[in-house]
Order: C-alpha cells, then structure tokens, then sequence
C-alpha cells in the first residue's frame, strides 16, 4: 500500500506565519507536523510515500528530503494551484497507479498508530475506509450518516447533524476514487472536494467503510489548534534531560531539554520542551509550551505556548500566554525615548497589549 500526504494548500488561517513558511513544518513539541504525519505512516508500514506540494514545495523538499532519514521512498508530486483534495488525488494518480493507498493531510495530527485501521482495509474488499472520530459540535465539521455498518451520506457542516461522527484528514482508497475524481465538478468555493468524491463512490454503490478512532486528532489549520496540539503532544512526551541546568533552576513535571540547552536561574513546569541551543535565563517557562532551538527567553514568562526558531523575548513585564511566536521574531523593551511601543510586524499579525 502507498502512502499520500497532501502539503500544498494556502494555509491562509495561519497567515502570518505561511507568508514565509509552509505550515506543515510549523512544529509541534518540536517537532515539525510534517514530520510526525511521516513517523506514523513508517510506523504502520507505509514506506511509498508521495508528498502533494504547492507553492512551498522547495522548503518541503529541503526538509524532508529523499526520506531516507525515514527509510522511506518519497516521491513529489507538485499540485500547480491549490484546487482541493480530491485535485490532489487526481494529479497523482501516475503515481498511485492501480495500489491502495492511504491519504493523509500533511496538518493533521493523531494519537496512536495507523497499523489497525491499515490492517483491516488491507485484509478487506472495501473501496474506501474513511477515519471518523466522535466529536462536541458536529455542525463544524464535514459529518457521516452511518447505515447498516457502511457511510451512506457526507454533509459538510450541517444544520441538523445525522451523527456526531467527524471526518478526520484520513482517508483509505482503492482505484475507483480516480473515477470519483475525474467525474465531480468543483465546488461554489472552485475546489474539488474530497466529500463529493465520496460521495460520488457511494452513490455508485462501492462499500465506502467507516472506521471509528477513538483517540484524539487535531487539524491544526488555526493558531488556536496548533497550540492544542502541542499541548497534547507534550502531555505525551517522554521527557529527556540532554542539555545543561544550573543549580539555582528548577524542572517540574514533565520537562524535555534538547541537546545544547542552557536552564539558567528559571522554572520550568511541564510538560514543556527546550529546544537545542536554546537558553532560558532568569524565566519562567508553565506547562504547554515549546520553545524550539536557538531561542533566547530571558526575565520572561512565558506558557501555553509555541515560540520557533531564533526568536528571542527578552525583559517583558507581563506573562506570555496563548501564543504562537514565529521564527526571528525579538520581543523586548525598548530602552529608547520617547516611551512609546514599537513594533515591526507582518501582514494579518494579532498582538494582545496589556
Ligand atoms: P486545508 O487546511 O483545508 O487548506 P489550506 O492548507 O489551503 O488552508 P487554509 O484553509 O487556511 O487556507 O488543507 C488541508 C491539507 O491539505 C493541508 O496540509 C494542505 C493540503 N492541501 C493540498 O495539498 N492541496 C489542496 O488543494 C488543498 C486545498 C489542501
């Protein structure tokens, strides 16, 4: 069975972030989600991968690679615009070929492994396996009505919802999805959707099979969910202590200090991770946050929280929360008069002042 991710998109609802960066590689507890969307598919067997990209596809390529660091074969198929998922599946069909495959978004993170629901489509003759997961607010999500053990209907974000049973970002197909994908149209909003692929699949009566996950799963399209998904990750997390804790520093909980890291005079509360060659002086560092590599946090607190790469946040009087910093991004008190704010941020930024 060959594996699909799709990392194209526009990733629009993390603007400002994707103006520069492809949010697959935004990382959770550190670890880049493109990269955690890899580690599960190896885990469960997968090693034909194909990776769907978009107009970020050289950093993609640049930090994945060949996928050897996987043991796994990567093939690229770049999507020249964004035209949704089922286009995605349609141009990649000279890869596929005639094999089943799992497709999986390249946002998307879960709890535990693939191997069963792999096992089950493999073994079996349906023609779609769809991963649905029980969820609070059905009316948000794309949902299934579920018949006699098989989907019979997909409605996105309905009034009056059939079922409180979710579409997650994975999908199980044999070849007849390319029939599916070459006879929809696009959408009022110019995509092709992968719901009216489905769909289309049942209406033809192939057996389009439910699979129930029962842990959790996070799309992390928006701020907010990036930062669940990072706590959730962390909650997780064994924690390693590999870099260097002064005797005035103190960790609590769960608490990852990557290699080359300084805890100098601060707290850190888990679950948390210090990135490598990060240094954390002088702070406190709460549950829920993730500072990932060559940051400098010093006379700051900061929680529930992601912060990238080579930022630096230095002297802020008030405790940082709910945040998802980017790379090269400098927080800190202005030394020069007159005493006034000032700021250099990027289009669509959102900054909450005290
Ligand atoms: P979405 O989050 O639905 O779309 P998006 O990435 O364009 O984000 P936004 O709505 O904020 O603008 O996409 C889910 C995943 O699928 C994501 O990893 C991007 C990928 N994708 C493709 O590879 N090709 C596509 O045509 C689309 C629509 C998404």
């Amino acid at each position: 069975m060959k594996g699909l991710i799709l990392s194209g998109g526009k990733g629009t609802r993390l603007q400002p972030l994707t103006y520069t960066s492809a949010k697959q590689l935004i990382p959770v507890a550190n670890r880049p989600v493109l990269f955690r969307v890899l580690d599960t598919l190896v885990a469960a067997g997968i090693t034909d991968i194909g990776i769907v990209t978009g107009d970020t596809a050289t950093e993609i390529r640049a930090a994945v690679g060949d996928g050897a660091r996987w043991n796994a074969t990567i093939t690229y198929i770049p999507q020249p615009a964004p035209l949704g998922l089922a286009h995605a599946v349609k141009i990649s069909q000279d890869y596929l070929k005639d094999e089943r495959f799992i497709m999986f978004l390249g946002d998307n993170v879960i709890q535990g492994g693939l191997a069963p629901l792999l096992r089950e489509f493999a073994t079996s003759d349906y023609n779609a396996q769809i991963v649905l997961t029980r969820v609070a607010e059905p009316q948000h999500y794309g949902v299934a009505e579920l018949k006699d053990g098989r989907i019979v209907r997909l409605i996105e974000k309905p009034q009056t919802p059939p079922s409180n049973l979710a579409l997650v970002g994975i999908y199980m197909f044999d070849s007849h999805i390319f029939e599916a994908v070459n006879a929809i149209q696009p959408s009022h909003r110019g995509e092709l959707e992968i719901t009216d692929a489905i769909q289309y699949l049942i209406e033809k009566g192939y057996h389009v099979h439910p699979y129930i996950h029962e842990g959790w799963w996070i799309d992390t399209g928006k701020p907010g969910d990036m930062i669940e998904a990072n706590s959730k990750v962390l909650e997780e997390l064994e924690p390693v202590v590999e870099g260097y804790v002064d005797r005035n520093s103190r960790l609590e909980g769960k608490v990852t200090i990557e290699k080359g890291a300084e805890i100098v005079n601060s707290r850190v509360r888990g679950p948390a991770i210090i990135g490598e060659d990060t240094r954390i002086i002088n702070a406190y560092i709460g549950p829920f946050t993730s500072i990932y590599h060559h940051c400098l946090i010093e006379s700051s607190e900061i929680e529930h929280s992601i912060i990238l790469e080579y930022s630096q946040i230095v002297d802020i009087p008030q405790r940082i929360e709910d945040s998802l910093i980017g790379r090269h991004v400098t927080l800190m008190r202005s030394p020069i008069k007159p005493k006034a704010y000032k700021l250099t941020l990027g289009d669509h930024s959102q900054v909450g002042i005290l």
